[in-house]
Parts: C-alpha cells; sequence; structure tokens
C-alpha cells in the first residue's frame, strides 16, 4: 500500500503528473493537495478504471492529504513568464515550500518530498534548512526533481545527430546530466566519446549544450505568459516518481539512474564528491542510488571521465551554483 501525495496538484504539472500517477501501479492511494481545484480534479481521475483511489483536499485539508504519504511531489508555485529566469520565482516559491515542508514534517514526517517548485537550486536548500531547524531533516529523502534536463538532453542528442539514425529512446544511456538546474549550472555529459565526437565534428556540440541548458526558454517564449514546460515536466517528474516507487517496491533499479539534486554533506559518497569537485557547494545533482526510496548513496564514476569542455562546464556551473543555494539558505535564515 503507498500513498503519493501531490501538493500543487491542479496546477499545468500537477494535473498531467497526477494522471500519470493513477496510471502507476504501484500506487494504492493518490492525493491531490492545492489551493483550488484539487477534489474536481481528483473526481475527474476518480473514474478511471485503474486500482488506485484518488482524493483531493482544498486549502483547508493539508494535513489529511499529507497523513500516511509514503512520497510527497511538489510543483507548487509560480512558474516562469518570458523574460524571467527562474531566480525571479525564488521570492514566491521559497516560502510556499518552506511552508509545505513544515506541513511534512509534522503531517508525513518519514515521506520522501521530491521537489519540483522552481527555482530548484534554491528550493532544494530552502527545504533542507527548514526541516533542519525543526530537527526534522533526513538527508536521503529530500530530492530535487532535474529530470527535465536529462529528458532534454536525451530528446535534443537525438535531434543534433539525426532522429532517423539516433532515436531518442535510445540516447538514454549515453547522456546525463549533472550540476543544477538552471541555465549554466546544467551540465549534460555525453558518455559515449563517438556519438560526442560526432558532434564536436559536426560543430554542433556547444548549439547542444546551449539547448540543453536554456530549452525551458524555448517553451516558455512559445508559451508567450501562459506558463513553462508542464507536460514534459509532468512526464520527467513521473519517470522520476516511478524510479522512488519502483525502489520502495524492491524493484531492481535502473542501470541508469536518474540524478536528483540532493544534500551531499549528509549522503554515503556526497562529502567525497565534494572534495573532488573542489567546492563549497553542499548541493548538487548527480546519479542516485536509492534504497528503499531513499538516496542511499551518490554516484560519482562521471567524474573520471570528463572531457576538457565537460570540465569546463562544470566550473562555471559551480561558480554560479553556490550563489543560488546561499540565496536559499539565506532565506530560511531571514524567517528566524
Ligand atoms: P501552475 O501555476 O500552473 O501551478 C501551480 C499550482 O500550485 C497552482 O494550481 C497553485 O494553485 C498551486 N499552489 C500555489 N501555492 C500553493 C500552496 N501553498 N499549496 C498548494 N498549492 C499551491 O504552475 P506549473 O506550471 O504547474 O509550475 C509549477 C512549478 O514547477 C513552478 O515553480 C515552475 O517553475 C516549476 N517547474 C519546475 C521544473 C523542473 O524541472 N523542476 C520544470 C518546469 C516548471
Amino acid at each position: 500500500m503507498t500513498k503519493v501525495t501531490v501538493l500543487g496538484a491542479a496546477g499545468g504539472i500537477g494535473q498531467p503528473l497526477s494522471l500519470l500517477l493513477k496510471m502507476s501501479p504501484y500506487v494504492s492511494t493518490l492525493a491531490l493537495y492545492d489551493l483550488r481545484l484539487a477534489p474536481g480534479v481528483a473526481r475527474d481521475l476518480s473514474h478511471i478504471n485503474t486500482n488506485s483511489t484518488c482524493k483531493g483536499y482544498g486549502k483547508d485539508e493539508l494535513q489529511a492529504a499529507l497523513e500516511g504519504a509514503h512520497v510527497v511531489v511538489i510543483p507548487a508555485g509560480v512558474p516562469r513568464k518570458p523574460g524571467m529566469t527562474r531566480d525571479d520565482l525564488l521570492k514566491v516559491n521559497a516560502g510556499i515550500v518552506a511552508g509545505l515542508v513544515t506541513a511534512c514534517a509534522r503531517f508525513a514526517p518519514n515521506a520522501r518530498i521530491l521537489i519540483i517548485s522552481n527555482p530548484v537550486n534554491s528550493t532544494v536548500p530552502v527545504a533542507c534548512e527548514t526541516l533542519k531547524q525543526l530537527g526534522a531533516f533526513q538527508p536521503g529523502k529530500v530530492m530535487g526533481v532535474t529530470t527535465l534536463d536529462v529528458v532534454r538532453a536525451q530528446t535534443f542528442l537525438s535531434d543534433a545527430l539525426g532522429a532517423d539514425s539516433y532515436s531518442r529512446e535510445s540516447m538514454k544511456k549515453h547522456v546525463t546530466v549533472v550540476g543544477g538546474h538552471s541555465g549554466s549550472t546544467i551540465v549534460p555529459l555525453i558518455a559515449n566519446s563517438t556519438l560526442r565526437a560526432k558532434l564536436v565534428s559536426r560543430r554542433v556540440y556547444d548549439a547542444y549544450i546551449h539547448r540543453v541548458q536554456f530549452g525551458g526558454d524555448e517553451v516558455v517564449e512559445a508559451k508567450q505568459g501562459a506558463g513553462s514546460a508542464t507536460l514534459s515536466m509532468a512526464l520527467a517528474g513521473f519517470q522520476f516518481t516511478d524510479q522512488v516507487l519502483r525502489s520502495i517496491h524492491l524493484e531492481k533499479p535502473d542501470p541508469a539512474p536518474l540524478p536528483a539534486f540532493v544534500y551531499l554533506p549528509g549522503i554515503e559518497g556526497g562529502r567525497e564528491l565534494q572534495s573532488k569537485l573542489n567546492t563549497q557547494a553542499e548541493y548538487f545533482a548527480t546519479p542516485i542510488e536509492l534504497s528503499r526510496g531513499d538516496v542511499a548513496r551518490v554516484d560519482a564514476k562521471w567524474l573520471d571521465s570528463l572531457t576538457d569542455a565537460e570540465k569546463k562546464s562544470l566550473a562555471v556551473c559551480l561558480g554560479e551554483l553556490d550563489t543560488n543555494i546561499q540565496k536559499g539558505r539565506r532565506f530560511v535564515k531571514s524567517k528566524l
């Protein structure tokens, strides 16, 4: 019996994400919470003929939505409009995330908390620092969802190489993304040297990296003020949640685990990664090893085979990332 709660479930990401979760064989109870419309969205989904039950909770029902949850997914918060960076969202979204994780600490203290709300580079530190203040922080249970960067990195690699010969789905094992989740903190790593060489020889490597880092802007512009990625993000959020659910249900892990943005000092292998990266940044997105749905170890194998170009991207990432992290930290301190 596994209960998943979505906070912000009536939004652009929340609705399709909830639909995908309603299809999951690993979910028995789906709880949808939002300040608006959640009972309606849940009633709609509850007519779907999969085995899970689905219930919606309004503004004053956060406790009931959270109680008994094994996994809490948080896509609550405002999205970007054209001309905005993810950083511009911090003022509003930091407060939303801090409030919601405080409720998690009270009503679902052992739930895994998956944070989608942007800017992830700062909202994850906001969540972790808030939980620390409450004496309720379990580092392996808080994960920033950066999967959309991985999904884009794979799709755009296939696009750059020619989708006829290099199918999108076959790109899964060839590329992952580390670092953070905004602009140049996003560091795509192409593991397959032949594919990487092809991009370089066709002089499209730099354009490819730039597209992965700033691909979100394409969607923000195309939606003309109506928000940012929602459908591709719902799929990415589902893929990540599915990875966690499979681990809870003791399924064999994927040989190419998805990364998450996590608090390194609290996780096995994290301090080693931090020292190899030679960085103050305590939060970083890297492939994770899960045990019963919690992050048990972080993987640093990718560090051994970096190209000069990737090392350069990583250096730029680390310069920016710690500033984002400190903004999240300062937000929590300022509330004390
Ligand atoms: P949206 O505006 O369509 O939906 C957000 C929902 O959150 C709304 O239904 C709103 O009522 C709800 N909400 C606001 N405050 C709440 C609270 N305190 N408790 C519960 N619900 C609350 O926005 P959208 O497009 O779904 O995006 C949500 C967030 O996800 C944004 O911050 C966006 O930047 C972020 N995002 C993250 C990505 C990632 O890769 N991690 C990718 C794309 C978007």
